[in-house]
């Protein structure tokens, strides 16, 4: 199978249309409960999203050949059939390695003020250069053996030659695998619908759990939902307790104080339990990691930033704990008293964020271009 020629058919003509974009200058049509002014405001303006960028990103993001044995993938560890996530507590990559956190969702990621569970990347653009030098991940020896690879695609130089007007380069790269992420969108789901106007959109139970989300149980302080906060995060950093366990962070903090670059300390099994810490060197940040998008929940499981809880509602048990008792514990983290039901409740309503799913055209303009070719 010709694998290369279908993707330079795709990057030609495709589907983007699926996704509401008919030319390049047209905004793409979001999902229901997702503002477009906002995602518009979140494009870099030095890196417009065009329909044939979006498609070369796209292409990019399902390549394994980006990695160093040619087995991984972005798409390994944020598979559309997980949820954009791994399924696993935390990542496997080249030859079987683990990494030291969870994989989170790209879905939404457009909507992260920062990228990572510590936030040590500001830019989709910058995060996508670190997983294909990340020796746990795609392996990939530095960028110029990934420049190497691309370059040596006749199909992927002349969609660099139509999409920026020049030979491939690691930025462009990350460009386009950056455009693509903020079309991986997802909304539309029963909450959107019930916010919407349709009152039977959401069962009894999930409408309780909007109530306790906003009310008794607090979800809302970080996880708020609004025109500024479509994807149910406050973009801020909390010590929620996850990392605590049986730690000392006081000696780890000393001892990474000096250890510097925060990438390194991030894929550290201790220092990177120390979140935003690694990256700020801020004694407050000590143990504190992004509040999760929450869009999509139930289908990236299992959850937190070490994979330690397996169900939404081994989450919720957690917060009614009270979290795991550590000096730097978030003033928000207090034992919830809820009730069985109540527990319940919540986690009917995060179900009902899940969006319209593989069906969808939306969904459907972010699945591996080559896939039904596989099929045969
Ligand atoms: C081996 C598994 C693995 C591979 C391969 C991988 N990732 Fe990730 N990804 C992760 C993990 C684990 C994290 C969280 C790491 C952290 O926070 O330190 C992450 C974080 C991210 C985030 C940040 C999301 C957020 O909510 O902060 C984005 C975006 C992302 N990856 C995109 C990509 C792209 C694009 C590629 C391919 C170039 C890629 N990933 C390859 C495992 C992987
Ligand atoms: C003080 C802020 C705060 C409050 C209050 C809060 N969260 Fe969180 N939430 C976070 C942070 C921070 C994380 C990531 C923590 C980590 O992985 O270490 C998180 C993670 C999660 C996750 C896992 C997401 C994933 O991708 O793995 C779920 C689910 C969740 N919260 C649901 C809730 C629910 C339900 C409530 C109310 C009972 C709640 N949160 C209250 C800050 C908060």
């Amino acid at each position: 199978m010709n694998r290369m020629g279908v993707l330079a058919g795709t990057l030609a003509f495709t589907a983007v249309a699926g996704l509401g974009v008919a030319r390049a200058a047209d905004p793409v049509t979001l999902p229901k409960g997702l503002p477009a002014d906002l995602w518009e405001l979140l494009i870099p303006p030095d890196n417009p999203v065009t329909p044939e960028k979006i498609e070369l990103g796209r292409a990019l993001y399902y390549d394994k050949r980006l990695s160093k044995d040619g087995t991984v993938s972005c798409a390994t560890c944020h598979d559309p059939a997980m949820g954009f996530g791994d399924g696993k507590a935390v990542s496997v990559g080249v030859g079987g390695q683990k990494g030291t956190r969870n994989a989170p969702t790209i879905l939404n990621s457009i909507f992260n003020e920062l990228q990572f569970w510590d936030g040590r990347a500001a830019s989709l653009e910058e995060q996508a250069k670190g997983p294909m030098t990340n020796p746990v991940e795609m392996g990939m020896g530095n960028h110029d053996l990934v420049v190497e690879v691309v370059r040596a695609q006749p199909e992927y130089k002349a969609a660099f030659a139509k999409v920026f007007g020049r030979e491939p380069t690691i930025d462009d790269v990350a460009r386009a695998i950056a455009t693509f992420e903020r079309t991986a969108v997802t909304g539309n789901s029963k909450f959107d619908r019930f916010i919407a106007g349709d009152k039977t959109a959401l069962s009894a139970s999930a409408q309780s759990g909007w109530a306790l989300w906003n009310g008794k149980a607090r979800c809302n302080t970080c996880h708020p939902f609004g025109d500024a906060t479509p994807n149910f995060s406050d973009n801020k950093f909390h010590n929620i307790g996850v990392a605590a366990k049986g730690r000392d962070f006081g000696a780890l903090a000393r001892e990474a104080q000096s250890a510097g670059d925060p990438d390194k300390l991030a894929k550290h099994p201790d220092f990177s339990e120390l979140g935003r810490f690694v990256s700020t060197k801020q004694p407050k940040d000590i143990g504190s990691f992004k509040t999760s998008g929450l869009r999509d929940i139930a289908l990236s499981a299992p959850y937190m930033h070490d994979g330690s809880e397996k169900t939404l509602l081994d989450v919720v048990k957690f917060y009614d704990r009270g979290g795991e008792p550590n000096p730097n514990l978030d003033g928000g983290i207090v034992p919830l008293k809820l009730t069985e039901q109540e527990m319940l409740d919540l986690v009917a309503f995060m179900e009902s964020l899940t969006g319209e799913g593989d069906g969808s055209p939306t969904r459907a303009a972010l699945l591996d271009p080559n896939r039904k070719e596989a099929k045969r």
